[in-house]
């Protein structure tokens, strides 16, 4: 299973978060190479915000390590072109989408994240997958849906997890030399939120306005009232038409 990109692969059956754990080993100097840890169950996964990410078994969560490696911040948009690419390989008769920043939707509904974080040790991206889930918690109906529900398809975990590596691994190349901007076209093209009026939340402040596409910054360009602008981080985006 291991490649190139990824020389240390460990797989475990339960933990907290793959990202709180892969931690340490970005603090551990022995451990030189790039790494993954993938489990097959969270008892405390992590979103964004510091939200709970609902983690069963049937889900497949992952994070990859980067000891030493400091990324621009569009790699998590990147990694999102990389996850929409193998689900779209996949998955051929059906259209994910990637909502900016760091979400794939499927159906309109969510069905994957990722999480970046970076320290002076290196950086780490938790990759989560709602695959094999037959349950949807009351709480997240109608936001999060699993791919067996949508298609009555398993997936096999591991096999898909190899896809992703490989893919990731053959496309980090362009990313490191031509840099986002090589993947901002394909980024618009899947973007579920172009050409969408929405609301963007930050802390108190709702932005309102038409999104417009995506800066080679990966900023996200919404039109608004008072002109053109880029906007940065959010924390929620709702679409209202
Ligand atoms: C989000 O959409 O808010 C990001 C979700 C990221 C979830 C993944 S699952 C593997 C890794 N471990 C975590 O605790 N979080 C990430």
């Amino acid at each position: 299973m291991k490649t190139e990109l990824f020389p240390v692969i460990k797989f475990f059956k339960k933990v907290e978060s793959t990202n709180a754990f892969a931690g340490p080993y970005l603090e551990n100097s022995t451990l030189q190479s790039n790494f993954v840890i993938c489990a097959r169950e969270q008892t405390g996964g992590k979103g964004r915000l510091e939200r709970d990410w609902y983690s069963p078994v049937g889900g497949l969560y992952f994070t990859l390590g980067f000891p030493r490696t400091q990324f621009p911040s569009t790699i998590t948009l990147f990694t999102g072109v990389i996850i929409h690419k193998v689900l779209s390989s996949i998955f051929p008769e059906l259209t994910f989408s990637i909502k900016w920043a760091n979400d794939i939707f499927l159906n309109n509904k969510k069905v994957g994240g990722i999480l970046t974080s970076s320290n002076t040790h290196g950086t780490v991206i938790g990759i989560g997958i709602d695959c094999n889930i037959k349950v949807i918690p009351n709480r997240l109906k109608g936001i999060a849906t699993s791919l067996l529900i949508e298609t009555g398809k398993k997936v096999a975990l591991k096999r898909f997890l190899k896809v992703i590596l490989e893919t990731f691994e053959e496309n980090l190349k362009f990313f490191n030399e031509l840099g986002f901007p090589h993947f901002v076209e394909y980024f618009e093209k899947f973007h579920i939120l172009t050409n969408k009026k929405v609301v963007i939340y930050s802390g108190e402040r709702q932005l309102f306005g038409t999104v417009r596409g995506i800066t080679h910054d990966g900023a996200l360009k919404l039109e608004t009232e008072s002109g053109l602008q880029s906007v940065l981080s959010a924390d929620k985006i709702d679409i209202l038409t």
